[in-house]
């Protein structure tokens, strides 16, 4: 299942959402060279920090607890991420991973910031 399929409902966080699976899924199918995958990783986690700007910028406070989990994310993501550089991670699973982390979290904390919306 795709998570970007899950749509939030602010256009600049779906649009994030959609791009970063899309990565992904070129990477799954081996149609993304291997050496990229430091860049998606990279890009997913200034996705976290840029969907905390959307919404700051919408002039909402952006919840305590979903910002606790980008927080605990990224640094699960940089510790996989330098396990991959080392040769200890397969860059496959990595990715397979990723992709059930981003639904689980999408499903339960993105869903929730667009449900506050307007
Ligand atoms: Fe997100
Ligand atoms: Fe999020």
């Amino acid at each position: 299942m795709l998570y970007s399929s899950v749509k939030v409902g602010i256009i600049e966080i779906d649009l994030d959402h959609y791009n970063i699976d899309t990565m992904l899924r070129l990477y799954s199918s081996g149609r993304v060279p291997t050496f990229y995958l430091p860049q998606i990783i990279n890009g997913l986690i200034k996705h976290f920090v840029n969907e905390e700007e959307i919404i700051a910028a919408m002039g909402h406070e952006f919840p305590e607890d979903h910002k606790f989990e980008h927080a605990r994310l990224t640094q699960a993501l940089e510790s996989k991420l330098a396990d991959w550089k080392d040769g200890k991670y397969d860059g496959q699973k990595f990715v397979e991973e990723v992709r059930e982390i981003l639904l689980l979290h999408v499903t339960e904390y993105d869903l929730l910031l667009g449900a506050n919306d307007g």
